[in-house]
């Protein structure tokens, strides 16, 4: 990002955001951080909160927002994101996917800032072409558990494209593909965290199906790089690109990794697929690597070895606050 700019970051208190805004003062930008700690605690932030150029603002995006001062970009990534949020609070979803994603956009257009709107490879929904270029449509069913964050993203988008067609508003939209790295709760549920939890707690992994379903996986620090370039590619056309890794493993391999990694005995279980779980999962990056020269960099199990200490840790520290609050 442009050293100087003033960018202001939404959901900038959870996993992704954390990252971003740490990346954003380390290239010198004045970070905003607007989030209303839904799904996330605060904890993300706390050692950026004494930065000069850091100012949480603790706002819900669902309700108008206005900001003092010029903003050159907006970076869009307030949303719950894991499957259990977004089934926990499906109405939130869909509100912050609309009514967060107009105020956002209102923001932006009134300080003539870059939108760049979080989406999700979850617009694609249950795919039928793999893998999944940014020209495909998508084959998402409208009204299952899934679709409150699914359909908050579509619309989210179309949204988005409106503001550029109506007002000229510079738009980019990155469909963001699973990732994972430091900062993920323990519990969130998503693949990666449970099957590492499981693995340092001794427990069997769960595994929903046969494990033949499809993922890839990319490391958050290749994600921020790919959101920043984005988020500064100068073309006034919007710009929407698939960001994530096209590495795609099984979930059973996956699963292996992960004991492989963790040096865990544990062994897996089986349980039913959830309804409309996508079976396969893998970005086209081709447009990525032409327009902004991204591509990820950090390969699958050297990233999965990073994080095992900070799973380690974070679950230390959950069974502490579970021993405090039962003694
Ligand atoms: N992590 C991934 O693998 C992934 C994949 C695809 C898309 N995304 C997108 O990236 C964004 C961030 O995901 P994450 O994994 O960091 O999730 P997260 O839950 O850790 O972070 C989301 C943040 O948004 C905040 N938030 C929620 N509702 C809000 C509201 N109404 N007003 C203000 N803040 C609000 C939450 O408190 C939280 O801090 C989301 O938009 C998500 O859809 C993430």
């Amino acid at each position: 990002m442009q050293r100087g700019w003033r960018v202001l970051v939404t959901g900038g208190a959870g996993f992704v955001g954390s990252h971003l805004c740490e990346r954003l003062l380390a290239d010198g930008c004045e970070v905003l951080c607007l989030d209303n700690l839904k799904t996330s605690g605060g904890e993300n932030i706390d050692h950026l909160r004494s930065a000069p150029e850091f100012t949480f603002v603790r706002h819900d995006i669902t309700q108008p927002v206005f900001v003092e001062g010029p903003l050159d970009c907006i970076l869009h990534f307030a949303s719950p994101a894991s499957p259990r949020d977004y089934l926990r609070h499906p109405i939130h979803t869909l509100k912050v996917g609309g009514l967060g994603t107009y105020h956002a956009l209102g923001l932006a257009k009134a300080k003539q800032a870059t939108f760049l709107l979080a989406s999700t490879s979850e617009v694609y929904g249950d795919p039928e072409v793999n893998p999944q270029p940014e020209h495909y449509w998508g084959h998402v069913n409208p009204v299952g558990p899934r679709s409150v964050y699914d359909e908050a993203k579509r619309y989210a988008e179309a949204i988005t494209l409106a503001y550029h067609r109506a007002h000229g508003l510079r738009v980019r939209i990155a469909r963001v593909f699973n990732t994972y790295g430091p900062r993920m709760r323990v519990d969130d549920g998503r693949v990666l965290p449970n099957f590492m939890s499981q693995a340092l707690r001794g427990e069997p992994l769960t595994i929903y199906g046969t494990g033949l379903q499809t993922r890839s996986l990319c490391y958050v620090t290749d994600l921020v790089e790919g959101i920043l370039r984005l988020a500064r590619f100068g073309a006034p056309e919007p710009l929407i690109i698939n960001l994530g890794n096209p590495d795609e493993v099984t979930v059973g391999a996956l699963a292996r990794e992960v004991l492989e990694v963790t040096g865990s005995s544990s062994g897996i279980v089986y349980r039913p697929l959830p309804e409309d779980d996508p079976r396969v999962r893998r970005p086209d990056i081709r447009r990525a690597r032409r327009i902004l020269g991204w591509t990820p960099a950090v390969p699958r199990r050297e990233g999965l070895r990073s994080v095992v200490p900070y799973f380690r840790k974070a679950l230390q520290e959950a069974e502490c606050v579970r021993s405090r609050v039962e003694a």
